[in-house]
């Protein structure tokens, strides 16, 4: 019998030690480009956690109860299989599916530490409340960092299962998935496990359908970017000069997200000595969602560094979980 210590949290903020040039020059080169792109992790501050987490509800996003689903089945085995004692989870979020993991985790008397790492401080700090409070005796590290940038504040704990659900590779550009799994597989020990979530290819109207809900909270979500933008550079934007825009791309079988401008207006950012023109109808791509397939996901993991040890899916293989391991 392991003897039980005091829960407790730790949260470390890197995000707020960051060089802010870093975002002024990413948001300044991606508004200047062809198409013009704003970067997907600008989503996030409080209300666009908030709406993402309404977006997990809606009949249409499909993805988030069927990755839950799949959880429920294996996550006994998964845990079993990794053997360990520390989660940490990259992109958390609100960790609705991750209390699944956990609780596989306390059944096996394993449960030692969890890291929830998401770039919306706000949401780390909620989730660590909740679970110390949910989990006798778990020791929480939180990070309120870029999982792109700050990998190096996952702390050194015992054996790990470091997890990202919920598509969010699919956010990144290819090559840049490539770069950031190949990071996390360096902050890894030998042994180690990775549960790397994945939407499936498949039917494109379903697909459309899960970004164009009915209710319209995919198209606020959407459109939030543009308040943080605001709120953060000091960008004169108004929301409501934009539609929201889903369409899927079949050859790079990825969901792409737009804000289309409704008239011709100018974004000024003073902050960035920039103004950037937009015609009516002109578009700015605001996310990219991609789509894998098995041979895709394997190709991700092997080139990155991880070997597959299980391939997880439902009967109608639309998500899958893909449990890796650093040899
Ligand atoms: N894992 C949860 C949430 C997915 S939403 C789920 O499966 O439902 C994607 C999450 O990744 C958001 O919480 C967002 O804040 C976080 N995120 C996006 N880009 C990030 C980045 N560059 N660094 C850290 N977190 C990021
Ligand atoms: C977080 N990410 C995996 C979601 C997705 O499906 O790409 C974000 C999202 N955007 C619109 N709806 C959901």
């Amino acid at each position: 019998m392991k003897s039980k210590t005091e829960a407790s949290i730790t949260i470390d903020v890197p995000m707020t030690r960051e060089n802010p040039d870093t975002l002024r020059n990413i948001v300044k080169t991606g508004l200047l480009a062809s198409p013009r792109t704003l970067p997907s992790k600008l989503f996030y501050d409080e209300r666009g956690s908030t709406l993402f987490e309404q977006i997990c509800e809606l009949p249409e996003y499909y993805q988030t109860r069927t990755e839950h689903q799949l959880l429920l089945t294996w996550a006994d085995e998964i845990v079993a299989l990794s053997g360990a004692e520390e989660l940490v989870e990259l992109g958390s979020g609100a960790a609705t599916k991750t209390r699944v993991l956990l609780d596989a985790m306390a059944r096996a008397d394993q449960l030692r530490y969890f890291v929830p790492f998401d770039v919306d401080e706000t949401i780390v700090r909620r989730v660590s409340e909740e679970l110390v409070q949910e989990y006798p005796g778990i020791q929480i590290h939180g990070v309120a960092g870029d999982f792109l940038v700050h990998l190096e504040h996952i702390p050194e704990g015992g054996r790990r299962l470091v997890v990202i659900l919920g598509g969010t590779i699919g956010n990144l550009p290819t090559k840049a998935a490539e770069e950031f799994l190949t990071s996390v597989n360096t902050e890894m020990s030998s042994g180690d496990f990775f549960l790397l979530g994945v939407q499936l290819i498949t039917d494109p109207s379903r697909l459309e359908a899960a970004y164009n809900d009915q209710q319209g909270i995919t198209a606020k979500f959407n459109k939030n970017i543009l308040r943080v933008l605001r709120n953060q550079l000091g960008a004169q934007c108004d929301a409501a000069n934009f539609d929201h825009v889903a369409r899927y791309n079949p050859a790079d079988h990825r969901i792409e997200m737009w804000l289309r401008s409704t008239q011709d207006q100018t974004i000024d950012i003073p902050d960035l000595d920039i103004s950037v023109p937009l015609k009516k109808d002109e578009e700015i791509r605001t996310e990219l969602s991609t789509k894998y397939d098995r041979p895709m996901a394997e190709d991700i993991l092997n080139t990155s560094g991880f070997e597959l040890v299980k391939w997880y899916t439902d009967p109608d293989q639309l998500i899958s979980l893909a449990l890796a391991r650093k040899p």
